[in-house]
C-alpha cells in the first residue's frame, strides 16, 4: 500500500469515483465527472492524498487551507474533507494511515487548529476531534416582522446577485473572521468558486460600511425565502436585514434562515411566531468537530485567569506534559512540569480550549480525569463561549 500526496489535477481520475461512490446518488450520470474536474482548480492550494494498490486508489483524503478564529485569534485551519474509502477496502485502516498522515502534515506546515463535518462524530472521535454546535434555523412569516416595516434605520441594504455581492459579502466574512470565535473562512482559491453562485446577497450598509449580509434563494411565490447564514457585525446590521425580509410579506409565506446558537429570534419581534430548530442527524447532518493540532501554536490566546499542568494522553500531534498559564489574559503553554492536575484526550483538550466544555464535562464525556484541584483553574482559562464556524465542507 502507497500513501501519496497527489494534485488537483489528479483528484478527478484518483479521488472522483470514490467520491462519487461515497456521496452521490448512484450510478452516476456521466457528466458529473467533467463538472468534478472542471471544479478542480478551486482545489489548487488542498492538500490531498490518497492509499494506492497497484496503482488503484482505494481511499481518500484532503485537507483545505482555511482560517478560524480560536477566542480571538486566527490561526491556519486544516479542513478536513473529501473523505472516503472504496467499499471492498473499507475497515482496512486506509483512512486512519491517511488521516494520521494527512494532520501532521498540515500541522508541519502552520495549522494550529483542524475542522470537519463528520459522518458519525465518534469515527473522527478517534482522531482526537470534539464537537462544537452546529447552525440553528429560525423560520417565520414575514408578517412578525411588520413592526421592522415603517422603521427608520440609518443604513440601507441592497439587493445584488452574488457575482456583483461577492467583494462586500467576502469582505464580512473576512471581517467577522477577526472578530468572532470559531468563524472559520477558505483561502482565496477555494472562495473563488462562491463567486458565480446563483444567489441573491442583501447587503446591509452604515454610512458605506458593510454591517450584514445574508445569501438567500426564494423557491416560489407564495413559498419560502430560503437564506443561508444571517451574517451582521451587530444588532444594526441585522435589523437591517430583518427590515429587508419583512418587505416580502405577501411575496413569500416563510422565511428560513440559518443562525448561530446566540442568536434568539423570539426577541426581534414583540409578535414574531417563530421555529427555532436545530437538527443533528448522521450521516448528513451531524454537528462540526474541531481539535487542536499544535497545542504551543495556541500560545497569546486571550484567555482568563489561572495555572495548570495537563498530559494529553494518546496523542501524537500534541501528547505529552504542558504548562498552560495566563499572563496577562493571554495563553503561554510550555513543554514540561509539575505532576498534572489533569489527564486529557485530544478531544477533551480541545473542548476546553474551544469552550464547549467544562471540565466536568470533560470527565463526565470520558475525555479526561480532572483532579478537584484542577477544576478551578481550567474553567477559569478556558470560560465557556460557543464557537460559530460558518464555513460548511
Ligand atoms: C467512513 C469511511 C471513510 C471509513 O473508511 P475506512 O477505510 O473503513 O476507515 P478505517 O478502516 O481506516 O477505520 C479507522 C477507524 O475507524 C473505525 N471505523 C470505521 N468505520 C467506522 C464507523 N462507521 N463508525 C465508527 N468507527 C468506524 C475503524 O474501526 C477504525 O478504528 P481504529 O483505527 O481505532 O481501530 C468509509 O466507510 C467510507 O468511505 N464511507 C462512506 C463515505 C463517508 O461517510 N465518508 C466520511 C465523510 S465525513
Amino acid at each position: 500500500m502507497e500513501f501519496r500526496q497527489i494534485t488537483a489535477a489528479e483528484r478527478t481520475s484518483a479521488m472522483f469515483p470514490l467520491q462519487a461512490y461515497a456521496f452521490m446518488p448512484s450510478p452516476w450520470p456521466d457528466e458529473e465527472e467533467a463538472t468534478y474536474q472542471r471544479r478542480m482548480r478551486f482545489y489548487e492550494t488542498a492538500v490531498s492524498m490518497i492509499a494506492e494498490e497497484d496503482g488503484r486508489a482505494l481511499a481518500g483524503v484532503a485537507a483545505l487551507r482555511m482560517r478560524q478564529n480560536v477566542r480571538g485569534r486566527v490561526h491556519d485551519m486544516a479542513g478536513v474533507a473529501s473523505v472516503a474509502s472504496h467499499p471492498s477496502a473499507r475497515r482496512r485502516g486506509l483512512v486512519r494511515g491517511l488521516l494520521e498522515r494527512l494532520l501532521r502534515q498540515m500541522r508541519d506546515e502552520g495549522c494550529a487548529v483542524s475542522a470537519l463535518y463528520p459522518f458519525r462524530p465518534s469515527f473522527y472521535a478517534r482522531f482526537g476531534f470534539v464537537n462544537i454546535p452546529r447552525h440553528r434555523t429560525a423560520a417565520f412569516a414575514p408578517e412578525g416582522l411588520s413592526h421592522l416595516l415603517p422603521a427608520e434605520l440609518p443604513g440601507e441594504v441592497e439587493r445584488l446577485t452574488m457575482r456583483e455581492g461577492f467583494e462586500a459579502y467576502d469582505g464580512l466574512t473576512r471581517r467577522l473572521l477577526t472578530e468572532r470565535h470559531g468563524f472559520a473562512i477558505y483561502d482565496e482559491a477555494r472562495t473563488a468558486e462562491f463567486r458565480d453562485d446563483r444567489y441573491w446577497v442583501a447587503v446591509a450598509r452604515v454610512e458605506g460600511e458593510v454591517v450584514g449580509a445574508v445569501r438567500y434563494r426564494v423557491d416560489r411565490y407564495g413559498g419560502d425565502l430560503v437564506a443561508s447564514d444571517l451574517l451582521a457585525t451587530g444588532p444594526l446590521g441585522r435589523a437591517l436585514l430583518l427590515q429587508f425580509f419583512a418587505r416580502h410579506v405577501d411575496q413569500v409565506a416563510r422565511v428560513v434562515v440559518t443562525i448561530s446558537t446566540d442568536e434568539v429570534p423570539e426577541l426581534w419581534g414583540t409578535d414574531l411566531a417563530v421555529v427555532t430548530e436545530g437538527e443533528v442527524s448522521h450521516p448528513r447532518h451531524g454537528a462540526p468537530m474541531v481539535r487542536v493540532l499544535d497545542l504551543e501554536g495556541l500560545s497569546g490566546t486571550p484567555v482568563g485567569a489561572g495555572t495548570v499542568t495537563v498530559e494529553v494522553r494518546d496523542d501524537e500531534l500534541i501528547g505529552g506534559l504542558w504548562r498552560l498559564e495566563s499572563d496577562n489574559g493571554r495563553l503561554t503553554v510550555t513543554k514540561g512540569g509539575n505532576p498534572p492536575a489533569a489527564i486529557l484526550t485530544a478531544a477533551g483538550l480541545s473542548g476546553l480550549v474551544y469552550g464547549v466544555l467544562d471540565p466536568v464535562e470533560v470527565f463526565t464525556r470520558g475525555l479526561g480525569e480532572i483532579s478537584a484541584a484542577a477544576v478551578q483553574p481550567l474553567s477559569s482559562l478556558f470560560p465557556r463561549r460557543m464557537p460559530y464556524i460558518f464555513a460548511d465542507f
